[in-house]
């Protein structure tokens, strides 16, 4: 493989401390990729020989997106609950079940075909690291299966084997709750590099959240949450007790929550595209980054409550609805989501870490908030291949 010299930078996102202010930029710049590495970031007029030369024509490059919350590998969709939603009728987490019908039905090739469109369609949107959840499936075959097709696409996988309790286990959730801390996690391991538990009303306790977590991590995979959805509740900080790398949505917090975070290495997720769908309230953003939480941007993309694969559309939200500034929510869609998932090589630009980067049809980062619905991504390279 060749080396390529991306060069004629107009703003440069390095996410690294010895550039400009919180997104670390660099003006006039150039970075050179070497074996799907970047191997030198400086100044244009210092750029050192390569076998190619792409010029960026002045625009704003930044690091590729960190989508640190996906749930891809699902069949069918929920646009009527949709539609009713926007209609008046709340969001409960109840049409998780119609998605699990839907997916046990499939064949493995139409959840892997689904699960790739989604994946291009975010690769075309500038996302190049992404988490894929299981948790359609909700027996140990089906989890097992549609996490072995989640790492045909990604080594972020994850084992939401603890969504809801499916209907043939409604009487008697402790027996699914040990289900999936035995056989599932057992077929699942394999597949999966996290665990995830839905802590909320309707879903998962405390109790049944702390086994599950537990067994993952005696099992050897990270932890993650999610937690106060759809009410306040006990999943912010039982993530934080139990070390867990994220805990996701984070929409109803209590000061307890905040004051858990902001002494913990538990990055809060925010997903704004689930409070555009849900029509909720946008979780308090400016509340975690002022008491000095690290805040990841996700897409949460599933087909109920957030179906939305595109980052640029939550960094969007994130600006307009939860205050963020232009440059934090880039930093949340890129640093942030690679810190969710404890990852140094990726969201930064810098020598050593993986050839992810945006190029922009746009001078500045800016313009992902100001020119919402625009399709501003020119070019994505991924691991320093033009796609
Ligand atoms: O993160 N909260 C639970 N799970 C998903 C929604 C899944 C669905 O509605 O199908 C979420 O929002
Ligand atoms: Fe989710």
């Amino acid at each position: 493989m060749s080396s390529l010299l991306v060069d004629n930078i107009g703003e440069l996102v390095t996410n690294d401390p010895s550039g400009e202010g919180l997104l670390g930029l660099r003006r006039k710049a150039a970075v050179l990729i070497d074996r799907g590495r970047i191997a030198w970031v400086g100044p244009s007029f210092h750029a050192p020989a390569a076998d190619r030369r792409y010029d960026a024509g002045g625009a704003a490059v930044l690091p590729g997106f960190v989508d640190s919350h996906a749930h891809l590998v699902f069949a069918g969709d929920r646009a009527e609950e949709f539609a009713a939603r926007m209609a008046g009728e709340p969001y409960t987490g109840g049409g998780i079940r119609t998605t699990v019908g839907a997916t046990r039905s499939a064949t493995d090739d139409e959840l892997r075909g689904s699960t790739g469109r989604l994946v291009d369609e975010a690769l075309g949107q500038g996302t190049t690291t992404i988490e894929i959840k299981s948790g359609y499936g909700l027996t140990v075959e089906d989890e097992a299966r549609c996490l072995r097709i989640a790492r045909e696409f990604t080594e972020e996988t994850t084992l939401l084997g603890a969504h809801v309790v499916p209907a043939e286990h409604a009487g008697n959730p402790w027996r699914y709750v040990s289900m999936v801390c035995g056989p599932m996690l057992a077929a699942a391991k394999p597949y999966a590099k996290w665990i995830d538990v839905f802590c909320e009303r309707g879903a998962f306790d405390e109790d049944q959240a702390r086994t599950i977590l537990t067994a993952g991590r005696d099992a050897g995979l990270g932890l993650r949450v999610h937690g106060n959805q759809l009410g306040p509740g006990p999943g912010v900080r039982l993530a934080v007790e139990m070390g867990a790398a994220s805990v996701d949505h984070c929409t109803h917090l209590a000061d307890d929550d905040v004051d858990a975070l902001a002494g913990a290495d538990t990055v809060a997720t925010l997903l704004p595209g689930a409070e555009f769908s849900t029509r909720s309230p946008y979780p308090d953003a400016r509340r975690l980054l002022d008491a000095g939480v690290t805040v990841a941007l996700a897409t949460d993309c599933n087909p109920g409550s957030s179906y939305t694969s595109s980052m640029p559309f939550c960094i969007a939200l994130a600006v307009r609805e939860m205050h963020m500034t232009p440059a934090e929510a880039v930093r949340s869609a890129t640093l942030g989501g690679a810190s969710a998932l404890r990852r140094d090589d990726v969201g930064v630009v810098r020598a050593g870490a993986r050839a992810d980067l945006i190029v922009l049809d746009a001078p500045s980062h800016l313009h992902l908030a100001y020119r919402p619905g625009v399709p501003l991504i020119r070019t994505v390279l991924h691991d320093g291949v033009p796609r």
